[in-house]
């Protein structure tokens, strides 16, 4: 065997050890002080901790993994067509076409290898102490597959409330259009689990990876581990995690994002005209460091002049501080980026240029800039990590401007770009606006996940079946009843939130 393609065994167990306790992700917009939550302790036997973890009972009482082979053969199901059904129609949901090619991006490697029903428990076991929310949808009805732990979620028990509120708006739009389908939804900012990229993907079906000297795999991986694709959804992705499933981030619900966001795109255009606008460079964030896979090659930057920015390993990227405090220093009469001075959005539409900086992962600032009016400047979205819509839609001097794919000093041309050619500079604005007020709309929101939903359907390698979960309970009753009586669980209800 190529020495290039066996799977180092040392590499998974060390991966393993990282994600276990890699800092603790959080919404992007967080205080520091939340940010840090609780941090699992590290520990030399990590593999180990991942079996016994993987196999305990969250109150999920089918606790043995049962073969793919005596699921129901894929002949027995039926998948209903999307398009057929009703809301697909009100919603208009063919005008956002464009958007779903991130779907089929995402879900190639399910059609190439199969979303088994092996692979389908594992992840869920490993993920529901880390942020991820496995749901079904069984005859229409959407549940919650296991019993959440809130107090252990602390700050995450807000974005798993807003996209439980998601799931339940989709069960009354869609209803019994919804094909019977598994996934665990995520609130993580980057995936927390290995990558398929990391075992063999070239077999048919999901192999443990031979060990390095080709004896038998360590018993806690052999009982603990098994490969993906996962049906994960999440926020945030780079082609490292190539199953990753996309979706919106759960910021469109809490920041009410139709309303406080593209609602006024007329009125920050009529209080600022483009003419009015100071040509600078304004942006103001807070602290955070990328987070990363040190073998994803696509996520590793590079600083002014070719410097590395990385610590920890390559681990941690100080992309936002070098920005903030090197690349803007380099330039100050044209840029006003900094980590104070915190101002509300309405306050950015005074300049023709603002700018979006990577947090932890993506920001969802990029959608909150986009409506204001004036050019946004972002990160490159061919590279490193990217969010549901970037790739689709959002073009480099069409309605962005992209910079950073290499090195940081890339924003100086794009700068004397805009400067000089301020009527396209104006159309940009004007573009990034209108796209945000087409596609990034609740209802097409709603049709995003639909069709995730119906193509995530026929990967499963397997018939989804609602008694596997005995600790299930319908995602309605876990809102209306369960979570007024859990702990914290009055206020979380209180929280604003739209689709
Ligand atoms: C799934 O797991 C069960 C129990 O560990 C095993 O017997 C079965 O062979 C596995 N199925 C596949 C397709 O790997
Ligand atoms: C991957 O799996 C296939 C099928 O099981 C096998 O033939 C191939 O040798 C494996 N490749 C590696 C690199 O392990
Ligand atoms: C970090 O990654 C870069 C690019 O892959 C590499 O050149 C560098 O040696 C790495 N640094 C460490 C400490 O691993």
């Amino acid at each position: 065997m190529p020495r290039g393609l066996t799977f180092p065994l040392l590499a998974l167990v060390a991966l393993i050890c990282v994600r276990a306790h890699a800092v603790i992700d959080t919404g992007p917009e967080l205080p520091e002080s939340a940010r840090r939550g609780p941090v699992e302790r590290p520990h030399a036997s990590a593999a180990h901790r991942n079996a016994r973890e993987s196999g305990r009972d969250d109150g999920d009482h089918g606790d043995e993994i049962v073969a793919d082979v005596q699921q129901p053969e894929e002949g027995d199901r039926i998948f209903p067509s999307y398009e057929e059904s009703e809301s697909y129609k009100e919603l208009k949901c063919g005008k956002y076409d464009v958007t779903y090619e991130q779907i089929e991006r995402d879900l190639a490697i399910h059609r190439e290898l199969g979303t088994h029903y092996n692979s389908t428990r594992y992840i869920i076991k490993w993920l529901h102490r880390r942020n991820g929310m496995p749901i079904g949808f069984f005859g229409g009805r959407a549940y919650l597959l296991m019993k959440p732990d809130w107090k252990s979620l602390a700050h995450h028990s807000k974005l798993h409330i807003a996209y439980l509120r998601m799931i339940a708006h989709l069960e009354r739009t869609f209803g019994a259009a919804i094909p019977d389908v598994v996934l665990v939804v995520s609130s993580s900012d980057t995936p927390r689990y290995v990558s398929p990229r990391l075992v063999n993907v070239s077999s048919p079906e999901p192999q443990l990876p031979p060990t390095r000297d080709g004896g038998p795999a360590p018993k806690a991986l052999v009982t603990g581990f098994v490969p993906g694709p996962y049906p994960v959804a999440g926020i945030c992705k780079s082609d490292f995690w190539p199953d990753l499933l996309l979706i919106p981030n759960f910021h469109f619900h809490m920041k009410l994002y139709d309303g406080a966001s593209l609602a006024p795109i007329p009125a920050f255009r009529e209080k600022h005209p483009w003419a009015t606008r100071e040509p600078v460079l304004f942006g103001r964030f807070s602290h955070y460091h990328l987070v990363r896979e040190p073998a994803d090659e696509s996520t590793y930057k590079l600083g002014l002049g070719g410097e590395e920015i990385c610590r920890n390993e390559n681990t941690t990227c100080m992309g936002r501080e070098h920005f903030i405090t090197k690349v803007v220093k380099q330039d100050r009469e044209r840029m006003d980026v900094k980590f104070a001075g915190m101002q509300p959005m309405v306050g950015h539409t005074r300049f023709k240029y603002l700018v979006n900086l990577n947090g932890q992962s993506i920001s969802s600032r990029l959608e909150q800039l986009l409506p204001l009016g004036s050019v946004v400047f972002t990160e490159s979205t061919s590279v490193g990590y990217y969010a549901y819509y970037y790739r689709t839609l959002l073009k480099h001097r069409v309605n962005v401007l992209e910079f950073w794919r290499r090195v940081p000093e890339e924003v100086f041309e794009e700068l004397d770009w805009a400067q000089e050619h301020d009527q396209e500079a104006a159309a940009i604005a004007a573009e990034g606006g209108r796209t945000a007020a087409t596609y990034l709309t609740g209802n097409a929101r709603a049709c995003y996940w639909f069709r995730l939903l119906h193509g995530l359907s026929r990967t499963l390698r397997f018939r989804p079946r609602l008694d596997k979960w005995p600790g299930a309970r319908l995602v309605q009753e876990v809102l209306n009843e369960d979570l007024p009586l859990a702990p914290g669980g009055p206020d979380l209800i209180q929280s604003q939130w739209a689709p």
